[in-house]
């Protein structure tokens, strides 16, 4: 286990590097059950401990966030204090399991818990009287379970699915995962399971619930000094991304931070006048980068330290684009086939060589072979296989210019209740054999938010290099007029009802997706379309999973607003990066109510800024944030300055008082 859980994974099977070189804690909230918060975990050692347990008859620690936050790192650093005896635990037998492999299964296939332990897990030396599994039978409790990724388990209703009580009985591999999350099998055993925030998991199961909330500012300067060994490196991207509170937003969620980090490297190594983009860097420029380096890596000869070359984007992209286009295949039929795991075949068939595997796009997977099955593969990150998919979308000079829309009418289609269990679903479904690409559309959703990112004015240049441009023209016209119809329809068909404080609105989560694909479009049109269309003079979007970089997007579609408009996000995790992405647009707020959302002073600092200067706030929401005595004096500036504004929350902060 501690070799195995050692690396990080191998991007591009070119360099390793080692976890606790580069591991760096992310800020990991304790939740009760109905999700409020019970403070942060100090450290993970802490993670088994009794601590915040809400349900001492739950037998599973749920860890949830969003993509790319570093949930499965965390399982792997869990694994690695295990295997030190570092973790607060007695537990003697690990098992760690990677939810996907679940949907590897055949819907007819029925396996015993040994089975599933021994075979598909771990495979103990020598054990002929089955001694190592009677032990764990008798004392359970000696067994920590490490499950990650149940989201990426391609069943609706799982938790619905009859459990298996007996440790004797085969059954379907899921039955039997659920069965062990339950406590029927293998009853007080530790299990630590992650998914993908709103994944859904019935909370009698959840014995405590930890919330990755990704870096914070200091996790974020740790991680930099840990990236960069060369002070000189660490004070050029710090300086840098100090110019953007938008990079920065999304350097908080680890992975983006990590493609920025990577990408600076390289390509700053290359290239003499590398700089990190200052403004309106979009996620699709994120992975824009991520591909530029791969693309770069193996066609560019080795820099010479004398001569750097000059970066020519569209260069790199034009040479290396029949390995994109192939890759892109690739990932895009694993999107339509709900497929995260590809075949040596498959892999050949899309037109993909020996030397591409080595790129950095895919790597191979181990896990899932259970007895020296052929290799298998998986591109480096799910968020990647959604991007390279919208690229294959766009670069499909055969298929018919609309079919770029065909995961925008799926998402909106999945509201649909559906029942898609296998053989042994408990409502009858008779399409037990068929399979939804993906049980929740998150990924879908990514892929959307990329395409808009491509076909956005701002990358038009790169594109026609890569597509022809009427097509490309073609396709644009045909996403903008699908987003605008979709937005007016969104927005008139949003819950209003009025309130004391005027009419409200209530946004659906959906309206976050949407505020996302109109940032990475970047059309002011839409934009415009959007803020007109916001009817409500106040609107709700509590409770959104609104993370920092999504600040951005609200503050781009709300600069053209004329009207003045009430904000309530409170329960968000928007940080004091997301209140300075939002610093255009307080002038027009009435209503800011930013409760619960890891605001420290610097917040408060743009806030007394901005407040004091348009004087139109009335209502002004700050409880439960990280606000000190400096930050108080601050909003009482607010208040003293402010004439309109009648109501202020502000307790449970650092501070610990009212106001
Ligand atoms: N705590 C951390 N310290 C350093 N790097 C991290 C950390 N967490 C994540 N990373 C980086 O971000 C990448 C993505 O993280 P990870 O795969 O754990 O995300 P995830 O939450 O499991 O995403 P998904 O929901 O898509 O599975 C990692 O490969 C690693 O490079
Ligand atoms: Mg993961």
């Amino acid at each position: 286990m501690s070799r195995d859980t050692s690396f990080i994974m191998s991007y591009g099977q070119r360099e390793e590097t080692r976890l606790e070189d580069l591991y760096t804690d992310t800020q990991m909230e304790l939740l009760n059950d109905c999700n409020e918060s019970l403070g942060f975990l100090e450290s993970l050692e802490q993670l088994l401990g009794d601590h915040a347990v809400f349900n001492p008859q739950g037998e599973t620690i749920y860890v949830m966030g969003d993509a790319g936050v570093g949930k499965s790192i965390l399982l792997q650093k869990l694994q690695n204090l295990w295997s030190k005896k570092e973790l607060q635990t007695d537990t003697i037998f690990c098992f760690k399991f990677r939810c996907r492999m679940f949907s590897v299964f055949k819907d007819t296939d029925q396996i015993s818990l040994g089975d599933l332990l021994f075979k598909y897990n771990c495979y103990p030396d020598h054990d002929p009287d089955n001694e190592v599994f009677d032990y764990i039978l008798r004392f359970p409790e000696k067994v920590l379970f490490t499950f990650d990724g149940y989201d990426e388990i391609q069943m609706h209703d799982l938790m619905n699915v009859p459990e298996v009580v007996s440790p004797e009985v085969k059954a379907h591999p899921v039955q039997l995962l659920i069965s062990l999350l339950c406590g029927k099998l293998l009853k007080g055993s530790q299990k630590v399971l992650t998914a993908r925030t709103g994944t859904e998991i019935q909370s009698r199961v959840i014995r405590k619930k930890v919330a990755l909330r990704g870096f914070s500012p200091a996790h974020l300067k740790t991680y930099i000094d840990l990236h960069f060994k060369e002070q000189e490196h660490q004070a050029l991207v710090s300086l840098q991304l100090d110019a953007s509170p938008h990079l920065c937003g999304l350097c908080s969620t680890p992975l983006f931070c990590w493609i920025v980090l990577k990408s600076f490297r390289h390509l700053h190594t290359m290239h003499d006048s590398f700089h990190l983009p200052e403004t309106c860097i979009t996620l699709t420029d994120i992975f824009l980068l991520l591909s530029e380096v791969f693309l770069s890596r193996t066609r560019s000869p080795a820099p010479s330290l004398l001569k750097k070359s000059t970066r020519c984007v569209s260069e790199t992209f034009k040479a290396g684009l029949k390995t994109l286009t192939a890759f892109a295949k690739l990932a895009l039929q694993g999107m339509e086939r709900g497929s995260f795991i590809y075949s040596q075949e498959e892999i050949t068939e899309c037109g993909l060589a020996e030397e591409d595997l080595t790129m950095g796009f895919l790597r191979p997977v181990s896990d899932y072979d259970a007895s020296g099955s052929p290799a298998t593969f998986e591109l480096l990150h799910i968020i990647l296989q959604s991007f390279l998919a919208a690229f294959a979308l766009v670069l499909d000079e055969q298929a018919a210019a609309s079919s770029i829309l065909k995961f925008f009418t799926e998402c909106s289609r999945k509201s649909e209740p559906t029942c898609l269990l296998f053989g042994f679903c408990v409502c009858g479904s008779s399409k037990s054999n068929e399979k939804m690409p993906f049980e929740t559309n998150e990924h879908l959703q990514f892929t959307n938010l990329f395409l808009c990112g491509l076909l956005s004015k701002a990358n038009a240049g790169l594109m026609e290099h890569l597509v022809s441009p009427v097509l490309l023209k073609k396709k644009r016209a045909l996403l903008k007029s699908y987003l605008s119809t979709s937005v007016k329809s969104h927005l008139i068909g949003l819950p209003h009802y009025d309130s004391e404080d005027g009419k409200k609105v209530h946004v659906l989560p959906n309206f976050l997706w949407m505020l996302r694909c109109i940032f990475e479009t970047g059309s002011k049109d839409i934009a415009l379309m959007t803020a007109k269309g916001i009817t409500a003079s106040f609107i709700k979007l509590g409770y959104c999973n609104v993370f920092s970089g999504d600040c951005a997007a609200l503050n781009f579609v709300l600069q053209h607003r004329q009207k003045l408009l009430g904000l309530d996000m409170d329960n968000n995790n928007i940080s004091d990066y997301g209140v300075k992405q939002l610093r255009p647009s307080f002038c027009k707020m009435t209503v800011v109510r930013f409760s619960v959302n890891h605001l420290s002073d610097s917040s408060i600092e743009v806030l007394a800024e901005e407040l004091c200067k348009h004087k139109v706030v009335e209502v002004l929401g700050l409880y439960n944030n990280n606000i000190t005595d400096a930050g108080a004096k601050l909003i009482a500036q607010i208040i003293e300055e402010c004439p309109k504004l009648r109501v202020v929350k502000y307790v449970s902060n650092l501070h610990q008082s009212k106001v």
